[in-house]
Formats: C-alpha cells, structure tokens, sequence
C-alpha cells in the first residue's frame, strides 16, 4: 500500500479522505509522521499556501504529500476574506468574530454573491499538481442554521434553500468546495 501523507491533524478531513481513497493509499496525518512543526503559511493566495505546506513535508520529512487550502471569496469586499479566511478578525481562528465582521462589511451591501474555493496541491514521485474545488453562493444577513464550522451558518450555495450549516454532512459534502477538489484529487491518484 501507498503512503501518503496529508498536511493536516484535522482529524474530520483525515476521515472524509480516508473514506474515499479506497484501499491503494494509506493517508498519513502530521501526527503520524511526528510533525508537530508550525508549517508556514505566508503566501497569498490559496496555491501559494498549499504548495508551501505539502514542499515544506517532502524537504522535511521526505513523504509524497497533499495539503489543502480554502478561502471565502466575496465580491462585494473585492474577494476578502479569501486566503485570510482563518483570521479575518484578527490571529487566533475565532469563526463566531470572523462571521460576524464578515456581516458588518456586507451592510448595506446588495450583491451577495460569493463563493468557496479549495485548492489542494499534490507533490507525487517528484511533480506537483494542484486541484480546485468551487461552489457559488451567498452571504445572508443574518446567521442561519446550527451545524457545519467556520462560515457555514452564512453561506447559502446556489440553488439551494439551506445554509451549509443547515445541511447534512454528506449534502455539503455533495457539493462543497473541498468535496470537489477532493473528488478531483482521488480521481488523479486512481488513474
Ligand atoms: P482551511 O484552509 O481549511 O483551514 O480553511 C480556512 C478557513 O476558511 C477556516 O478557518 C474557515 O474559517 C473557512 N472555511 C474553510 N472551509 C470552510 C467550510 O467548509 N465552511 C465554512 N468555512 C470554511
């Protein structure tokens, strides 16, 4: 069987992967291999953050690597949160101020639209790819909906009544951001 280490100790994304790669690889955690380093993530875009993470694996620790990394887009705020999703109220990942700055800058604001987009970059026998995941939607005015994390209980995708955070696991999954570019992932790793 096949190592492959993702860049993560997200132990629900270690799960969903794990249950749709299928026997061929064995997914590694950060744990798993002993890194418990802080890996950089100072790029600026979502690709930058994601090739940074799974090149500082393969230097550091020499594995075959994935690594992911999501942004909220809005167009309203000229694309922000973006790749400053994780602490666009500032250091510290705190989703409950990070959702309610997003609903004081949308004030006022008419065009909602806004999407999810995950990148996830792969380095594999020695070249990198990356794949990318993207679902359309919207900001709501007001939190919706108890499950999901992050910006899930203000986020509405296309065609759809529910929150994120109003759907089931497996409905979001279905077609979420990173369940797209996972399901590209896992197509190329099967080929
Ligand atoms: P990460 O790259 O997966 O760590 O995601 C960066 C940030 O984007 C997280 O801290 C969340 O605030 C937000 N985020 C990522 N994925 C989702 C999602 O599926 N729903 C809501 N927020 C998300």
């Amino acid at each position: 069987m096949q190592e492959i280490v993702f860049a993560t100790n997200n132990s629900h994304k270690l799960d969903e992967i794990r249950s749709i790669i299928g026997a061929r690889f064995k997914v590694l955690s950060l744990a798993d291999i002993g890194c418990f380093d802080d890996i950089p993530e100072t790029a600026d875009t979502l690709e930058g953050n994601a090739l940074q993470k799974a090149r500082y694996v393969k230097e550091h620790y020499g594995y075959d690597c994935f690594a992911d990394d999501t942004g909220l887009m809005v167009d309203a705020l000229d694309g922000a949160p973006g790749v400053y999703s994780a602490r666009y109220a500032g250091p510290g990942h705190d989703s409950r101020a990070n959702r309610a700055l997003l609903l004081e800058n949308m004030l006022g604001h008419t065009d909602r639209r806004a999407r999810f987009v995950t990148v996830i970059a792969l380095i594999k026998d020695g070249a990198e790819h990356t794949f990318t995941g993207t679902v359309e939607g919207e900001i709501l005015t007001a939190p919706e909906g108890e499950g999901g994390f992050g910006y899930d209980p203000v986020f509405r995708p296309q065609g759809f009544d529910a929150t994120f955070a109003s759907m089931s696991p497996e409905d979001k999954n279905a077609i979420s951001h990173r369940g797209r570019a996972t399901a590209r992932l896992v197509a190329f790793l099967k080929s």
